[in-house]
């Protein structure tokens, strides 16, 4: 299995560019599922993830054709409406057909996704808002089987803001028969993305991006072209990487409106981020400042940057405490942080992090995709070598990494085993 090797210790230079949102790309390209026709999805990574999603359209009778980041989805002919447990155990977005099967051909039968290595991850909100719109949901063996003739709008609250839940039931919704609306939606960006295609396709629907989502059902949709957005966590990370390695970063092909809560704490932290057409420049400052942070549903402080800035913090000036409040298990970085010199103790969903002078190279394992990031970010910042191994979690949630941090002056090479 291939590994990725760090010689640390260089300040990061120079542009990058950032690709398309996975978390954006992998819904748009279920939604297509949602009419027959032809469907064309741009600005898509290329990831393993969406090697996922594009067999998972394939299995279910879909053309997909890709060229360049762009998917045209040919989703006139569906003869499958299940997603088989192979694929869902690798990806739990697959999850994600069950709304617009069940909407579009009235059945879908689709795998429990089980747990994964940051904690149970279940998806009783989905179903229970498809039961609340009259689907008929069974399990057997392994796979939750859901029926319904047409869909009925229904007043549904989430108990937590779920992304997926919210994305699944705003697909399912919008081919319902009246109006549905979602109460403690979840607000991040991706959700108005994928709402932004789905008008396109002659949806009805208000509020996307706010807690409470109206959909009135339409009885039929069509095809769309849109380009996906932004990676605001790809930007996150190489804001990050900047900041760890004192560099100076300009991140190019973003937005800069949903990163609020990161350049809050980068900026607490001593770098300096600043706003120049468009682009945004991150320097990283020459004494960290301890941050304490806690992650929260958009647009709080992303989940999904947690580790990442674990990693800054452990190369603070003092002392920061991390709180978790979203996944009951995601400091599995935490032990490999501490094999090279971090001073990290957990307490529950609280970490405290004791910054240290240096970081010292080691040979880690990556464990779920955003830890992985952190460990590169650990050992861009550290003395001697890392060599991170498990990579191919890295490789379904960041395009070309070590070629984009290459490009900045970062020593770092991908090793085929
Ligand atoms: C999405 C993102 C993931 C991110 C997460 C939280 C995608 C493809 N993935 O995952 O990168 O880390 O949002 O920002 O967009 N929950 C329930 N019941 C449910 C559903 C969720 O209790 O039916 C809980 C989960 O256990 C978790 C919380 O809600 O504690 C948030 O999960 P959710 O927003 O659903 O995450 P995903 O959509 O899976």
């Amino acid at each position: 299995m291939d590994k990725i090797v760090i010689h640390g210790g260089r300040r990061l230079k120079g542009e990058v560019r950032i690709s398309g949102a996975k978390n954006s790309a992998l819904p748009l390209l279920f939604a297509t599922l949602l009419a027959p026709g032809t469907h064309r999805v741009s600005n898509v990574p290329h990831l393993r993830d969406i090697n996922t999603a594009e067999k998972l359209l394939s299995i279910l009778g879909a053309r997909v054709v890709r060229e360049n980041g762009s998917f045209t989805v040919d989703s006139t002919d569906i003869r499958s409406v299940e997603a088989p447990y192979d694929l869902v155990r690798t990806m739990r977005a697959s999850v994600l057909v069950l709304g617009p099967l069940l909407a579009r051909l009235g059945h879908a039968r689709v795998s429990l996704p089980g747990g994964c290595a940051i904690g149970a991850r279940p998806i009783g909100l989905h179903l229970k808002g498809l039961e609340a719109m009259g689907a008929t949901i069974t399990l057997d063996h392994g796979y939750v089987e859901a029926r319904a003739k047409r869909l009925q709008g229904a007043q549904i609250y989430l108990d937590t803001p779920t992304v997926g839940g919210t994305e699944n039931l705003m697909m399912a919704a919008s081919l319902a028969k009246g109006t549905t609306v979602l109460k403690n939606a979840a607000r991040e960006p991706e959700i108005v993305d994928l709402a932004q295609a789905l008008i396109k396709m002659g949806a009805r629907i208000e509020g996307a991006g706010t807690a409470t989502v109206t959909i009135e059902g339409v009885d039929e949709l069509q095809p769309f072209e849109h380009q996906v957005m932004f990676d605001r966590i790809e930007a996150g990370t190489f804001m990050v990487a900047a900041a760890i390695t004192r560099g100076d970063v300009l991140l190019k092909g973003i937005g800069v409106g949903h990163l609020e809560a990161l350049i809050s704490k980068l900026r607490e932290a001593g770098a300096e981020v600043l706003e120049e057409d468009g682009a945004l420049r991150v320097l990283g400052p020459s004494t960290l400042s301890a941050v304490d942070i806690r992650t929260q549903p958009h647009p709080g402080f992303p989940t999904d940057m947690q580790a990442q800035f674990m990693a800054l913090m452990s190369l603070s000036s003092g002392t920061s405490v991390i709180n978790e409040t979203v996944f009951e298990n995601r400091f599995m970085h935490v032990c490999e942080l501490q094999r090279m010199g971090a001073d990290i103790s957990i307490d529950g969903h609280s970490a405290k992090v004791t910054g240290v002078k240096a970081l010292l190279g080691a040979p880690v394992m990556a464990t779920d995709l955003r830890a992985s990031a952190s460990l590169i970010l650990a050992g861009l910042a550290a003395d001697n070598t890392t060599e991170i191994s498990r990579i191919y979690h890295l490789d379904r949630g960041y395009e070309r990494i070590e070629e984009k941090l290459k490009g900045l002056g970062a020593d770092i090479q991908r090793v085929p085993a």
